[in-house]
């Protein structure tokens, strides 16, 4: 595969921008034009931020796995697509060709077909990270079913919710997963969360651990003999299903502000050029290079980045089922050198809580494959990226700091690597295609550079959401009424004498905990159920892992007959059991009120600033119902 649309230079990059922004829909277009198209479109784009409608390619016909599959069967048909690497470094890893995986896809396409899912039905995948999970993901892209992809560490109760809010009949899953020392009874998870979900009509059940299951007569089959069906039925090849541009890929619930997740919806083709085109120029993708990208499949950044955009690019991506830690620290390390990845992409919480084990775990590690480094999800403090730099680029590997968001599709923000300058903790410039503006409280542009504001992108892209699933107001709302005719990130930045942004963080009650967006709100909901419980309040708070760590205060009632810690135990489990263990509050501290206004609004700044540690500028605090609580709160710190 070639790729013409990759930008090779400084000038190349400033002539692509200078164009992106002239002529959108002739810069798209050019790149749009590499892809294949049953049928072409009739407009690039049609568009308003209002309502929102945004419609690329209008008119154009595609499936997304005859880009990521059948067009690269004649020249890298042997060619390893996927190369997964267990979570046991002892166990046989498994080499994916291009054929193999195109087979493997249509024959799951077909046991799909077979079990009743038809094009624009929602299909949940709650699954380890096995190859059978790429696989589900693209069978039902390939049958024009929508895939919603629930990550491996959400609860029953999380599941539940989304298949509701989708109305997914079917399912799909793993009996367990392997993750380090844990083996997850995910199918034991999807029956909890079955209980509250009686439409759902078939759960297909891939075996990994051998975990013990029940499976329900009439509703659980396994994926395996499923495949046997077919293959008795003699049903073979699937021909893909032709899908509109804009019809519906996938949805990805994410959190916001509010107490309730949002499904994301991503359509065909927009995210199929974006995720293509980003991917090919962040990364500097040569055609041979083997990708590896550390995020699970349950984020966006597996969607894209393992899945869609290095397949579509006729790449080798990597795919691994472990964590950074087991059976030890160098475990990143060792599969960089085992299969010789030329690109890593990680996550600065992973790259902080290696460094905490300092060097030992790189000794004996060559590396010198290497030749792009990346980072996502949270802001990279300087250390960490130098440490990244020095110890694992040895210098000579480019660090891209990529910024984006599930609502973007694909990266905004970053340098190209070796092609623009990088600079420590700055995700820098706007890739070709992207408008970014930073603007004050009241939407009003912040013009010249060493500014900061709130982020907004005023032009929209291929990979931008379309809307929320279900509820298009919730996404007009959320989204794109903050400020007129704008995209608004909910993130804040800084633009510095050069044009570089440095992203700070989030604006609103959205915390970003290892990488991870979680809704305060979300917690607090998950915190109130528990029956010793009155209220909460939840805040962020800096955590020299995670980024941010999850404060909780919380009026509390219940018996725990003097021990504290059982009933912060308690609720720890609470919610653990509502939302997920990657929710658990990090600090738990008891109060007997929460800080608020006479209109019994909670005044979060107070409580933050305790949190961060900050007990003397509290500022104003006349204005609230009982000023006597701060007293208590800072006296309680934890
Ligand atoms: C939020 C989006 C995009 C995939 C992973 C997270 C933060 C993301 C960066 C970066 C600083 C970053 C933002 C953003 N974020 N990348 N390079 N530098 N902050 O996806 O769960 O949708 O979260 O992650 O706050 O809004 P997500």
């Amino acid at each position: 595969m070639s790729y013409p649309y990759q930008i090779k230079s400084l000038s190349e990059y400033q002539e692509a921008y200078k164009r992106s922004v002239q002529q959108p829909e002739n810069f798209w277009a050019d790149i749009a034009n590499n892809f294949y198209w049953r049928r072409r479109w009739d407009k690039v784009l049609e568009w308003n931020f209002k309502e929102p409608k945004i419609e690329w390619f209008k008119g154009a016909k595609l499936n997304i796995t005859e880009n990521c599959l059948d067009r690269h069967l004649e020249t890298l048909g042997n060619r390893p697509a996927i190369i997964w690497e267990p979570n046991d470094p002892e166990e046989y890893h498994r080499i994916i060709t291009y054929k193999d995986l195109h087979l493997k896809v249509c024959q799951f396409a077909n046991v799909l077909k077979n079990n009743g899912v038809k094009k624009g039905d929602r299909v949940c995948i709650y699954m380890g990270m096995i190859p059978e999970l790429a696989i589900s993901v693209l069978a039902c892209a390939r049958i024009g079913a929508i895939h919603s992809v629930i990550f491996g560490g959400f609860s029953a109760q999380s599941i539940a919710d989304r298949l509701q809010d989708a109305r997914a009949e079917y399912v799909i899953t793993c009996d367990g997963a392997y993750r380090g020392q844990k083996d997850i009874p995910l199918k034991s998870v999807i029956d909890d969360a079955l209980i509250a979900c009686p439409f759902v009509k078939r759960v297909i059940v891939s075996t990994r651990t051998r975990t013990a299951v029940s499976m329900i007569k009439g509703r659980d089959v396994w994926w395996e003999d499923e495949i046997k069906k077919i293959e008795t039925l003699g049903m073979k090849d699937c021909p893909a299903e032709e899908m509109d541009a804009e019809d519906p890929l996938f949805i990805l619930y994410t959190s916001g502000s509010t107490g309730k997740p949002k499904g994301v919806v991503h359509t065909c083709g927009g995210y199929m050029v974006y995720t293509n085109y980003s991917f090919v120029n962040v990364f500097q993708y040569q055609p041979g290079d083997i990708h590896f990208c550390t995020a699970d499949i349950g984020w966006i950044t597996g969607h894209s980045y393992i899945v869609y955009g290095p397949l579509s690019a006729g790449a080798t991506t990597l795919l691994f089922e472990g964590v950074p830690t087991w059976p030890d620290a160098g475990r990143f390390w060792q599969i960089v050198d085992k299969y010789s990845v030329n690109i890593l992409y990680t996550a600065p919480t992973a790259i902080r809580s290696l460094m905490g084990f300092g060097l030992g775990p790189l000794q004996g590690k060559s590396l010198s494959s290497l030749k792009v480094l990346g980072t996502v999800g949270e802001p990279i403090n300087e250390e960490a990226w130098h440490w990244y730099d020095e110890q694992v680029g040895k210098k000579k590997s480019p660090i891209v700091d990529t910024w984006w968001q599930t609502e973007t599709g694909g990266i905004l923000i970053s340098n190209l690597a070796g092609v623009t300058p990088a600079k420590p903790a700055h995700a820098t410039l706007p890739l070709p295609g992207v408008q970014p503006v930073l603007v004050d409280e009241n939407g009003k542009e912040i013009e010249g550079n060493n500014v900061s504001g709130n982020l907004c992108i005023k032009f929209p892209w291929p990979g931008i959401l379309r809307t929320t699933y279900g509820d298009h107001e919730r996404c007009r709302t959320n989204y794109f009424a903050t400020y007129e005719n704008m995209y608004f990130t909910g993130d804040g930045a800084l633009r510095d004498e050069d044009g570089n942004y440095r992203i700070t963080g989030r604006v609103d009650d959205v915390l970003n905990v290892s990488g991870h967006r979680i809704g305060t709100a979300e917690v607090e909901n998950a915190i109130n159920m528990h029956a010793g419980v009155v209220e909460s309040a939840v805040v962020g708070y800096p955590h020299d892992i995670k980024g941010q760590g999850i404060y909780a205060y919380v009026v509390y009632t219940g018996s725990h007959g003097g021990d504290e810690e059982l009933a912060r135990r308690d609720i720890t489990a609470t919610v653990s059991r509502i939302i997920g263990p990657i929710a658990k509050p990090d600090k738990i501290q008891f109060v007997t009120g929460l800080p608020k206004t006479r209109s019994g609004k909670i005044m979060r700044r107070i409580l933050r600033k305790v949190a961060e540690n900050e007990l003397e500028n509290l500022g104003d605090t006349s204005t609230l119902l009982d000023p006597s609580v701060v007293d208590e709160i800072k006296k309680g710190k934890l």
